[in-house]
């Protein structure tokens, strides 16, 4: 029934609408979705908050920066240059989008293999446990290679802020990556020279509608990204985000203007380590609905990446091998269950 091909029944959002109970295909097999939040932990020290605008400045800043990255690989950006009221904008065309006709949406439907589009992730196994979200996944950059046709042309402006957005974002990644390199010591462009001229991005629009089985079914099961950095507009008041931290699930709090800023397993590999890939997941809830906005940024695929020579040594060899591709590897193997970043681990 859920196979990829043949349309599901009913999204989860009808399901959602309908109070229907979620079928077993999304109840989660190991029973271990036990919120875990550390108490004696201040949720600041899990899920550091960090201002963009004093990375270049304040030495201080930096090494908080760095700390971050270490140790949870994630943080929550203020001070991106983006103004509370476009921001406000950015979240108001995800909602519009995912609050038009079902008829509407399914005009920018996902086809049955592709991964652009909207709709539910793909299913590749009887035994994949389905996730309690649709998405609308697009690429963004190159430019030259948007799929315009799966892009909603309602709401009007959706386009438009869109492609706003991703113009600031690029440059608070510029911003972000050059001071991830000082942090380490490195040249400029150890990061972002491994990219290729064409870098990509891609956005994930999710939406969560409420659950009636929040002990039973998650959102997003857990997972790293793929990404060199993911960042994330949550949703304004409802949580549900989860970073793996010192074995702990720990609730990213909502900070309404902020962006939260994962690393992925692309820069866990690029820096040889140091910087981490954090486990997260996305919880259910029982009575609010929740959207988020995740921008996914790679390197052009067929470019080499590796850990960078300057931080490799005889106290810190080389963990990682090169590799090229590293999406689309990661998916066939997140697919036969294996680990990603164990498949190139250096021996
Ligand atoms: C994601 O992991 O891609 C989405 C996280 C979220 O919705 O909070
Ligand atoms: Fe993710």
């Amino acid at each position: 029934l859920f196979f990829d091909g043949v349309p599901l029944a009913k999204s989860v959002q009808e399901m959602s609408v309908n109070g229907d109970e979620p079928p077993p295909e999304f109840h989660v097999k190991d029973g271990s979705l036990g919120c875990t939040d550390s108490s004696h932990l201040s949720l600041s020290v899990s899920v550091p908050i960090i201002d963009l605008s004093l990375l270049s400045s304040s030495e201080k800043e930096l090494q908080k920066l760095r700390f971050a990255l270490e140790s949870g690989g994630c943080f929550q950006a203020i001070g991106h240059g983006m103004s509370s009221s476009f921001i406000d904008k950015v979240r108001g065309v995800a909602k519009q989008f995912f609050g038009l006709p079902r008829e509407e949406k399914l005009k920018y439907s996902r086809a049955a293999n592709g991964a652009e589009g909207y709709g539910h992730d793909r299913v590749v196994s009887e035994k994949q446990v389905l996730d309690w979200h649709s998405r609308l996944f697009l690429r963004v950059f190159p430019e030259k290679q948007r799929k315009l046709n799966l892009w909603p042309e309602k709401p009007d402006n959706f386009r438009e802020v869109l492609h706003e957005y991703y113009t600031k974002l690029k440059q608070m990644m510029d911003l972000l990556f050059k001071a991830m390199e000082k942090s380490l010591d490195l040249q400029e462009n150890s990061f972002l020279g491994q990219f290729g001229d064409n870098p990509v991005m891609h956005v994930r629009f999710n939406f969560y509608p409420p659950c009636s089985k929040p002990d039973k079914v998650l959102g997003l099961k857990p997972h790293s990204d793929r990404s060199s950095v993911t960042v994330l507009l949550q949703d304004e008041e409802v949580e549900g985000l989860q970073i793996l931290k010192d074995e702990r699930w720990v609730t990213v709090p909502v900070i309404p203007h902020a962006l939260v800023v994962n690393i992925g397993d692309q820069m866990q590999i690029m820096s040889n380590g140091i910087f981490k890939s954090p486990l997260h997941r996305v919880k259910t809830n029982k009575a609010k609905l929740r959207i988020s906005v995740a921008t996914l940024y790679e390197p052009e695929p067929e470019k080499e990446i590796g850990p960078v020579e300057a931080l490799i040594d005889d106290k810190k060899p080389r963990l990682y091998r090169n590799v090229t591709n590293y999406a689309s590897l990661n998916y066939e193997w997140y697919q036969k269950g294996k680990v990603p970043l164990e498949e190139v681990k250096f021996h």
